[in-house]
């Protein structure tokens, strides 16, 4: 299959690596086995390619021009079309090709005390691109952190005086409900438009929003669709907004029952990770956060899943340091994931993020909520790591390891709604599955492991399989509640290690 030059540097662009970065060059030793993928839905629109998958290949490159064979078979596996663009012969009208190319860049910084006045960070963000303007300002407080953190309103006050120059707050602070009720609550966004319509903020102005994932989608929806778009800052206050949804690029609110129904793709203009929002977090929430910590590192990064369960008791205590560190890893992966994942707008089938989530996405609903999204994650990560080893995509024992890493961070792996039935005995949970292709609104993309530290998509799932999924984690369970129950003076720690070596 020989290709032209020119067309070979076109494939070239589009093939990544197993991070999702397009190769620089002619890098690669002859010989060399690496990851690619191929972003296929990335020329949809130009070459009206209708699969929009992701083919991913182990290759080894060959002697000479180690791209040549690379092209060839990666082009043999995914069918590519031809690339040259024309027009379908039976168009009527003139047909223009129309290319809009937006780029965005937002800093995402760590720290600690944000309002403290010494604290020159949130001061810096606001004043990045005019450091001589006088900012306005709208803040929306979530009432969960305000109650948790007594003295935080006159803190801002202090910080908003002391910064008067660089800073004006107009209006008073917004509070709001946290938590799911404010994205149920129908009435909200119209308030939110109205407190921004009232503070008169502009294209120039700033939104800020101090709260969990909940109040950052609410007040990130209002704000992105607010003049087309206000400048929106965040402050994540909770470990799953700081190490996963804060740092992405969505919002959104539920509408007529639907979860995240309205929403938009809107990047923040700045992310403010406060380390002292964590300290006064109810331990469920740090806890539940950690699922998306384990998530990234099982489908991205293994050096990170190794460091988890080296640092496992600092990590299980929730070590103010360890938990930071863990969050700044987690959300940078996740970063990562977003700016060279070749759809950050999620305009394909695949969502490479959602390892573990058609399980947890339905557990949240079966559950009617008591399990929360992380304690969904973390069983949603358990049943897709025996899913892949059942399915010889993963070495065996992996899923033990997994087990043990999330069962020793405090996570139940084991909810009774995973056994659930309908009328003609089908799980529940795996109309999951459909549900999942739904949201997706193109083919099944399942992310599973291929290893720990690497995710590989798939698209079809084995309903037997899953079942004996779901019997390993109902019978590893019942063991370590056995083993628990008999009430030695061992730790639960090497009883489960007695469990999971059976
Ligand atoms: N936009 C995205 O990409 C994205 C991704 C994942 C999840 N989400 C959304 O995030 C939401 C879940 O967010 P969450 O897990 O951060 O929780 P949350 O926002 O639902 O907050 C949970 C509770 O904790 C309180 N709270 C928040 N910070 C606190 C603190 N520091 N101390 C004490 N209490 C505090 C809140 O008031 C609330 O009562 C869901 O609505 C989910 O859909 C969005
Ligand atoms: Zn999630």
């Amino acid at each position: 299959m020989a290709r032209q030059p020119d067309r070979a540097s076109n494939y070239r662009s589009l093939i990544k690596n197993s991070d999702g970065e397009v190769f620089p060059g002619h890098t690669f030793s002859s010989g060399q086995f690496i990851n690619l993928q191929i972003n296929a839905y990335q020329f949809y629109n130009h070459f009206q390619y209708r699969a929009q998958r992701n083919v991913q290949a182990r290759q080894k490159t060959g002697n000479g021009d180690p791209w040549r064979g690379l092209i060839v078979k990666l082009a043999e596996l995914n069918r590519l079309p031809d690339l040259d663009v024309t027009a379908p012969a039976t168009l009527r009208g003139a047909w223009q090709q129309q290319h809009v190319r937006v780029d965005y860049s937002f800093p995402v910084v760590s720290t600690r005390d944000a309002f403290d006045i010494a604290n020159p960070d949130f001061r810096a963000v606001l004043s990045l691109r005019e450091p001589q303007r006088r900012h306005r300002l709208a803040i929306f407080l979530d009432e969960g952190v305000a109650k948790a953190m007594p003295g935080l309103v006159e803190q801002i006050h202090a910080y908003l005086r002391f910064h008067h120059e660089a800073m004006e707050l107009i209006g008073d602070i917004f509070m709001m409900p946290g938590g799911e009720a404010c994205k149920n609550d129908p009435a909200l966004v119209e308030r939110l438009l109205q407190a921004l319509s009232e503070r008169a903020i502009d294209r120039h102005s700033y939104s800020v929003a101090i709260g969990g994932g909940a109040v950052l989608d609410a007040v990130g929806y209002a704000s992105a669709i607010f003049h087309r778009g206000v400048r929106h800052i965040r402050f994540p206050t909770t470990v799953l907004a700081q190490d996963d949804s804060g740092v992405g690029v969505k919002n959104a609110v539920n509408w007529q029952g639907q979860k995240n129904l309205i929403g938009t793709f809107a990047p923040p203009w700045a992310v403010v990770n406060d380390a002292c929002f964590i300290d006064i977090l109810p331990v469920r929430e740090k806890r539940a956060g950690l699922a998306e910590a384990v998530k990234v590192a099982l489908i991205r990064d293994h050096a990170f899943f190794l460091m988890m369960e080296k640092q496992l008791p600092a990590l299980a205590a929730f070590d103010s340091h360890i938990l930071n560190t863990v969050i700044a890893r987690s959300a940078s992966l996740h970063m990562h994931q977003i700016a060279h994942g070749g759809d950050p707008f999620e305009s394909g089938s695949a969502r490479p993020l959602d390892y573990g989530h058609w399980v947890a996405h339905k557990l949240e609903r079966l559950t009617v909520h008591a399990l929360s999204h992380g304690e969904a994650v973390a069983i949603g990560l358990a049943l897709d790591a025996r899913y892949s080893c059942l399915a010889g995509l993963l070495p065996a024992g992996e899923d033990a390891r997994i087990y043990r890493l999330l069962t020793q961070l405090g996570f139940d792996l084991w909810h009774p709604q995973l056994l659930a039935q309908d009328g003609q005995g089908e799980l529940l949970v795996l109309q999951g599955l459909k549900e999942f292709r739904e949201h997706l609104g193109g083919e099944l993309t399942i992310t599973l492991l291929a290893a720990i530290g690497s995710g590989v998509e798939v698209h079809e799932m084995d309903a037997e399989l899953v079942r004996a999924a779901i019997d390993w984690l109902q019978n590893l369970h019942a063991d370590l509640a056995a083993h628990l129950a008999t009430g030695s003076a061992s730790s639960s720690a090497s009883k489960l290690q007695t469990v999971l070596a059976v």
